[in-house]
């Protein structure tokens, strides 16, 4: 049985949600759900942008022959080969026995690797061809590497104004009703949903993002059709400057991300105290978590949202406690800048996390070590109850509107 929607009088949506994965890419958590968006134009000749992932490969399938009712399908436009977008592709060349693909040129060397030479005998690079003709619609490409990877591409129907934007622009969460992002709130949860998927899937290349958001900037967009999550069609802006801000790697505002690693509750009372220290001080706005309970993908979410990180982390065979060093880890790899950092160690014989914390964040562009004096041995000691004060005090020092 099929489960389409009819966007515009010749714009489907012929994708599908998955709730049945728990994790997307076998690393990231998704218990909202994942969509995995399909868009079918029919014209006088008809298109094909992406595919789905395996999941879901049934119902899309269904999707695209009731849509077609017949018809033959013309072009396949895969503006992406990740297979959680081109997993079909075989599944639709063997039911269209026809039709084209398009893509980039490096899109078809990965079309080959995954899929084998017969497939990419069907290919059409864009490299060679001005626009896609479909009879009303023409569709013009636009390079967008590394978003978020090197053979991506956008397409963009001139005549409706719309914008297949690949993984740009999307999100976790299954579609639930409505298609359209403007039928919801685009409060603090949604807002949630689309920055962990950024920050962790692309938020790695902010530059090539950066590129692409000017690129784009000089077309007029009046719909965005990403290949996770919901379509853009009103205050476009919105999700634009987020995008802009992320991919810049400017914080949303400014307050603290302060995230612990404790074994037996030593260090996990200081990041407590810290807290309440920072309210003392004025500073609310904070969020706090403990690295052995919460996925680090939701800790990158939170620290491109705050200016300031403390990591406060326990000693363990001699170095960093293990999900807190994956933490760390996870920040450097995501090539994070503009961050105000304190480091606190515990130690009950010989601490010394802090210091390899502090090296492993050597290599990030702007992230100011502002605090790293604090050394707890086992738990804290009533005369450090001020370094806490202190580092209270400095964190607020240094947050942008409170600077003197
Ligand atoms: Fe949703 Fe990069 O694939």
């Amino acid at each position: 049985m099929h489960c389409y929607t009819k966007i515009d009088e010749d714009l489907f949506y012929v994708g599908y949600s998955s709730r049945r994965i728990n994790l997307f890419e076998n690393v990231y958590p998704v218990p909202e759900g994942i969509s995995y968006n399909s868009y079918l134009l029919t014209d006088e000749k008809t298109a094909l942008f992406d595919t789905v992932d395996s999941s879901v490969v049934g119902v899309f399938m269904e999707n695209l022959k009731a849509v077609l009712s017949g018809r033959k399908l013309d072009y396949l436009v895969v503006n992406h080969v990740e297979p959680d977008h081109s997993w079909a592709i075989k599944a639709v060349l063997s039911e269209y026995g026809d039709v084209k693909i398009i893509c980039s040129a490096l899109a078809k060397k990965m079309i080959e690797q995954f899929f084998g030479s017969d497939v990419a005998s069907r290919v059409s690079v864009i490299e060679t061809m001005t626009e896609l003709d479909l009879g009303k619609h023409k569709i013009s490409f636009i390079k967008a590497p590394m978003v978020h990877w090197p053979e991506v591409i956008f397409s963009y129907d001139k005549t409706n104004k719309t914008l297949f934007s690949a993984d740009a622009f999307g999100s976790f969460g299954a579609i639930v009703g409505s298609l359209f992002a403007d039928d919801f709130d685009f409060d603090e949860k949604t807002i949630e949903m689309y920055r962990r998927y950024y920050i962790n899937i692309v938020g790695k290349y902010g530059m090539p993002v950066q590129n692409v958001l000017k690129a784009a900037s000089g077309i007029d967009i009046e719909r965005i059709c990403p290949l996770h999550g919901r379509i853009w069609r009103k205050d476009l802006k919105k999700i634009i400057d987020l995008y802009d801000k992320w991919s810049s790697f400017e914080p949303e505002r400014q307050g603290v991300l302060i995230a612990y690693a404790s074994v037996y509750g030593g260090t996990e009372l200081v990041a407590n105290k810290l807290a309440n220290c920072l309210a003392r001080v004025g500073v609310s706005d904070t969020s706090m978590f403990d690295v052995s309970v919460t996925h680090p993908s939701y800790l990158l979410s939170e620290l491109a949202k705050y200016s300031h990180l403390v990591l406060a982390s326990t000693t363990y065979n001699m170095g960093i406690f293990v999900n807190m060093e994956n933490l760390v880890n996870d920040i450097v790899s995501h090539a994070f800048e503009n961050r105000k950092v304190v480091v606190i160690e515990n130690g009950s014989w010989a601490p010394s996390a802090k210091n390899l914390i502090v090296e492993k964040l050597k290599p990030l562009k702007n992230f100011e070590i502002i605090d790293s004096t604090l050394t707890v041995k086992s738990t804290l000691g009533g005369e450090q109850e001020s370094d806490i004060e202190k580092i209270a005090q400095t964190i607020a020092d240094t947050m942008t509107s409170r600077a003197k």
